[in-house]
This record gives structure tokens, C-alpha cells and sequence, in this order.
């Protein structure tokens, strides 16, 4: 038997993954360009990084509609597709592997990004959070509440990015559910007041998600489709724990056991939610009972605190943010125990190659 830890390698839905090492997805804004497309530089930034075992893309946004942040590459133009091509292409000629995560931000946006409009929400509720406009962080307003209508055009949306992400020759796709943003708000009461068949019950809350899911079926295929939750946000992106809100996650989460996906992918709670009422402060070892499927486990994770976590059987594989933004060869530096670099937080969303493809790498 081979030594399940962190570097050991892993099959996922067929695909043979190095190590257990993936890269989180991490906005990076460097796209500041017309029409928002992925360029040379981005794929640069990826292919640095294809010796972890799965890359996620940063967050890539389905839709115009569903924009809450500058300078991303986003999935919905042919142009965007090509620039795509030019990531994958890169990670795929370094023998790598990589997801596209695929975004909708609801209300965590701003009119200015909108010429003018409103943003759309489950709810007319404003989550009090920032968006990434250029005139720099604005305050968040109170959205527009989604009508049915417009329920159904976003799920078509994701649907078609799906396919697109396919066309740029992506290995699979992340549902972006977490962090507060779109479908995050739908599952949470502090988001979603609604009365009709989206709102109230655990069952309608959820109902976004799971026509996306069925909408993606011919699409792409279930063992190429991940999402990502966030379950213990709590007095952060305007989301707030409620008695409903656990259990909310574990409905969601047993139910996706009947799809054959390619993962579902966790995080730890952002802040102490030690002390909060209902909250599940260790997401992994609460959900690990609930999913079949392979788990990944996100935020806050060393080499050792990896290990760990897989040797007890809690997850399956473990993703890394902003060690692998600091470090392009974080898997050889856990293969040898070699110091890392600091990360720089002044240049996480500035534009340009400064703080993205000039951490260097141990020499040879
Ligand atoms: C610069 C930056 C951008 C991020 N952008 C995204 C994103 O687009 N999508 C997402 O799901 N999470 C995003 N995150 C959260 C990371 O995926 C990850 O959850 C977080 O960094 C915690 O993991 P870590 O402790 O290993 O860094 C971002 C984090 C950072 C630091």
C-alpha cells in the first residue's frame, strides 16, 4: 500500500492526479483588458503551477450579469474561450490538470458594474460587503430580487459556461457556492426571504443549485463537475448562521451522494465560529460522514496539517491558497521540506506581473 499522504497520487474521476496537493481558486485580477479575457500572462501564471495534482481556476464569471469584480477573466464570450485555451493548453503541456470555477456573485457587486442596474439576488437584501469596481472597494447597495425569470436565465447561464469551459478544453468545472456569493445567498436565511418555490424550506433553498445540476446533464458529464461550499460562514460576505443553515448544507451535501460528481470541496470556517450557535466549527470531519465522493478540504493547511487530515481519513485531497500564490513550486518544497516564501497581500489583485509570476522558484 502506498503512503496516503499529501504527495501520494490519486485518481479522480479517471483523471490521474500527481499528488493530493490542488490549488485553491484565487482571484487574480489580472485580465484588465478589453472584453476580460485570459491572456499569455495568465497562462504563465497557471503552467508555473501545474505540479500540483488539480488546478482551480480563479473564479470566471458566467454571465455580464454575474460580474462583481474587475479585471477577471470571465467564460461567457468567444473571446474569453480563446483566452481559456491558452490556460489550458499551458497546464495540459505541463502534464497538469485544471478546473474552471464558474461564478455568479449576486449582490456582493455594484451598479457600476451593471451601467447602472442593479445586481441580482435571491432576496432585496443588501449584504453590506465591498466590490471591486474602478473607482476601487465601493459599498454594496440593495439588490434587485431575482424573478423566476431570471432564475431560469442564470441556470441556462452556467449551463453555457459549462459548455464553453468544455470548448476551452477545461478537465472539468467548479460550481462556485460559497464565499456569499449567488448560490450561497440563495441557501442562507440572512439572503433569501423569499415566499415562492426558492425560498422557505431547506428543499426550495436549495433548488438553484440542483436545477444547475440537472441543467449541466448532456453538458458535461457528472464525474467532471465539483462544488464548492463554504458551510460555517458566519458575519462575513453578509451571510449569517442560522438554525437552518447546517442542516441546509448536509440536505445539499447527502443528496449530491445520487450525481457521481467529480468532488465536492469544503473549507474551514474563515473566523472562529467556535462560539457560534449552530455552527459546525470542523467542516471536514462533520460532512466526511455525509459524502461518498471524494472531498477536498480547504483553508489554513500546512504540509503536516495535510497529512493529517488524509491519514484520518477526513479528506481525500487538500487545497491551497495563498501558499501556492507565493510559492509555484509548493509540491516540490513539501517534497523536501524547503522553507516557503511569503506571500505579498499588496499585489493579490493589482494588474500586471508584479506578485504573480515572479515568486521565485528553488533553483535547480
Ligand atoms: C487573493 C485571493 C483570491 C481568492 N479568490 C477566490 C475565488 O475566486 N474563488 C474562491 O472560491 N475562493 C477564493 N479565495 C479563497 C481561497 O480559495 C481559499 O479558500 C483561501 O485562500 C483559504 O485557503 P488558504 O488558507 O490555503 O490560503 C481567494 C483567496 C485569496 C487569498
Amino acid at each position: 500500500m502506498p503512503t496516503q499522504n499529501v504527495l501520494s497520487p490519486y485518481t479522480l474521476s479517471g483523471l490521474t492526479l500527481k499528488n493530493r496537493m490542488v490549488m485553491a481558486p484565487m482571484t487574480r485580477s489580472r485580465s484588465n483588458n478589453e472584453g476580460n479575457v485570459a491572456t499569455t500572462l495568465t497562462a504563465e501564471y497557471y503552467a508555473q503551477r501545474a505540479t500540483a495534482g488539480l488546478l482551480i481556476t480563479e473564479g470566471t464569471f458566467v454571465s455580464p450579469k454575474a460580474v462583481g469584480f474587475i479585471n477577471v477573466p470571465a467564460i461567457y464570450s468567444e473571446a474569453q474561450v480563446e483566452g481559456w485555451k491558452l490556460v489550458t493548453q499551458a497546464v495540459h503541456a505541463q502534464d497538469g490538470k485544471i478546473f474552471a470555477q464558474l461564478w455568479h456573485v449576486g449582490r456582493m457587486s455594484h451598479p457600476d458594474l451593471h451601467d447602472g442596474e442593479l445586481p441580482h439576488a435571491p432576496s432585496a437584501i443588501n449584504p453590506h460587503a465591498k466590490a471591486y469596481t474602478h473607482q476601487g472597494f465601493l459599498d454594496t447597495v440593495t439588490p434587485k430580487e431575482m424573478t423566476v425569470e431570471d432564475i431560469a436565465q442564470t441556470v441556462q447561464d452556467f449551463k453555457q459556461a459549462a459548455a464553453n469551459a468544455e470548448a476551452a478544453g477545461f478537465d472539468g468545472i467548479e460550481l462556485h457556492a460559497a464565499n456569499g456569493y449567488l448560490f450561497h445567498q440563495f441557501f442562507v436565511g440572512a439572503s433569501n426571504q423569499r415566499t415562492d418555490q426558492y425560498g422557505g424550506s431547506i428543499e426550495n433553498r436549495a433548488r438553484i443549485l440542483f436545477e444547475t445540476l440537472d441543467a449541466l446533464n448532456g453538458v458535461i458529464d457528472y464525474s467532471r463537475v465539483g462544488i464548492r461550499f463554504n458551510p460555517s460562514t458566519h458575519n462575513l460576505f453578509g451571510m449569517v448562521i442560522d438554525e437552518q443553515t447546517i442542516p441546509t448544507f448536509e440536505y445539499i451535501i447527502k443528496r449530491l451522494n445520487e450525481y457521481g460528481l467529480a468532488y465536492i470541496h469544503l473549507t474551514e470556517p474563515f473566523t472562529d465560529v467556535s462560539e457560534v450557535p449552530f455552527a459546525a466549527p470542523e467542516v471536514a470531519s462533520h460532512f466526511r460522514p455525509l459524502y461518498n465522493g471524494t472531498l477536498i478540504i480547504n483553508k489554513g493547511f500546512t504540509k503536516e496539517k495535510a497529512d493529517r487530515v488524509i491519514a484520518e481519513g477526513n479528506a481525500d485531497l487538500v487545497a491551497f491558497g495563498v501558499p501556492f500564490i507565493a510559492n509555484p513550486d509548493l509540491v516540490k518544497r513539501f517534497a523536501i521540506d524547503a522553507p516557503l516564501n511569503e506571500p505579498d497581500p499588496q499585489t493579490f489583485y493589482t494588474t500586471g506581473t508584479l506578485g504573480y509570476i515572479d515568486y521565485p522558484a528553488l533553483s535547480a
